[in-house]
């Protein structure tokens, strides 16, 4: 029986998962495999952390580069994650005709096209399930079980720490600071929580998985990425009394010749599943034309559901191996001639219904003055709630709105925050009733 060799780069969390599960299940994966996997490597600057997981003598070392450069080794897995030297290893990797698996979303998300260029011109696999959704298989859901299908859109949770978050303001009424802080001792939060926070997480992996949906090159810096640290309690109070919840989703449409691709907290029925998602975990809704809906629902970060999507990767590829193939299953989903660039919708143009809270002056012709604006630009208001005064004597006024141009809502919105009347900057939330999918 023939044995793989494999090279781990990143002994962090879900490096240390990714070995403890190929030592732990190495018989279990040989009895589906055919054959073995030898971890022969893991590298990493760190050297005397106990990780938990127990290496043969030799393994752990602090070269990186002896990985990458060695001629046994098969399968290399990048999980230092950055887009720095993680880079430069996968692109020497490449070069060496090794095959590569990483969980890296935002090096993807914005280098993508050139390390599946140098990938596909060497003729070797680069895998990347876990870099989206964690242990969901959206990578292998878009790039094969729906190959058949004209993507729509997708719609979804793709990022556990503001889930978290937004959970817990929902159910505990506290407010965002106190909420991150549960999130980052629970040890959902990326390094640098602004990732997360600010939605950026979120939108790498829009970034992937647009570009998998309909085969086009997407720049990162299109996609229109609102995080959800201006979300109070309030806000989620008045939603769930209209008979919504607050998520931040990542939204893809596909228009045909025009895609949308947009990350902001969004206002979605109670009654859509996406709704039920709580704590830090992750769900994606894909729409296709002969499939209609599939959500896939898990586990999107943590040590061993992370593991879980990186070790299919990689007996993915041994079992191509074991075939002599590899590129039997296109990088990108699409053949590289078949990736064109879609153009990606500018939020100005956004066409959604809206929530919007004004906190005003309680004073007689404040609603007919805001109304008349919004009128002005043709946003029609669909309902009305005004709540109890504050302390400061300003009153919290909240609407939804018929469908509306964000451009309009944009002009609209700088009259109104000039107003006199009006306290505090306006909030806006964007709806979506059937969850960011049409
Ligand atoms: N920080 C990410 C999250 C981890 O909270 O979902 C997985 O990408």
């Amino acid at each position: 029986m023939t044995t793989l060799q494999v090279g781990l780069l990143g002994f962090g969390t879900v490096g240390a998962g990714v070995a403890r599960l190929l030592i732990d299940s190495a018989d279990r994966i040989r009895d589906r495999l055919g054959m073995g996997l030898n971890l022969k490597y893991v590298a990493d600057i760190d050297l005397t952390t106990d990780r938990g997981v127990r290496l043969a003598a030799g393994v752990l070392i602090d070269d990186a580069e002896r990985v990458v450069n060695d001629p046994e080794v098969d399968i290399v897995i990048e999980m230092i994650g950055g887009e720095g030297i993680a880079k430069t290893l996968i692109l020497q990797a490449i070069a060496n005709g090794k095959q590569v698996v990483t969980a890296n979303k935002a090096l993807l998300a914005k280098h993508g096209k050139e390390l599946f260029q140098a990938a596909d011109r060497k003729g070797v696999d680069l895998a990347f399930e876990a870099s989206v959704g964690g242990c969901m298989p959206v990578i292998k859901t878009l790039r094969e079980s729906l190959v058949g299908n004209r993507i729509n859109g997708m719609g979804g949770i793709l990022n556990g720490t503001c889930n978290y978050i937004l959970s817990r303001i929902t159910d505990e009424g506290i407010d965002f600071r106190e909420a991150l802080a549960k999130a980052t001792e629970a040890g959902y939060a990326e390094a640098d929580p602004t990732l997360d926070v600010e939605g950026f997480d979120t939108a790498h992996k829009l970034a992937i998985l647009t570009s998998l949906a309909y085969g086009t090159e997407v720049d990162f810096d299109d996609i229109f990425i609102e995080g959800i640290t201006q979300i109070t309690p309030l806000d989620i109070d008045f939603a769930r009394q209209f008979g919504y919840r607050i998520k931040l989703l990542a939204i893809s449409k596909n228009h045909g010749d025009r895609v949308e691709a947009r990350v902001h907290p969004t206002m979605i029925p109670e009654g859509n599943l996406l709704s039920t998602i709580s704590g830090s975990l992750n769900a994606l809704n894909i729409s296709g034309d002969a499939v209609g809906d599939v959500m896939l629902y898990g586990h999107g970060a943590g040590m061993m559901p992370t593991a879980s999507a990186v070790v299919g990767d990689v007996v993915d590829i041994a079992r191509n191996l074991s075939r002599g193939a590899t590129g039997r299953v296109p990088l990108r989903s699409f053949q590289p001639d078949k990736i064109g660039r879609i153009p990606i919708v500018s939020v100005e143009e956004l066409v959604t219904h809206y929530y919007f809270r004004f906190t005003v002056k309680d004073q007689p012709g404040v609603l007919s003055t805001i109304s008349g604006i919004l009128g002005e630009y043709g946003i029609s208001i669909q309902s009305v709630q005004q709540k109890g005064r504050k302390s400061s004597g300003a009153v919290p006024v909240v609407m939804l709105t018929h469908r509306a141009r964000e451009a309009d809502v944009q002009k609209a919105f700088r009259r109104i925050e000039a107003l006199d009347v009006v306290d505090e900057k306006p909030m806006l939330i964007r709806l979506e009733d059937n969850g960011g999918i049409d």
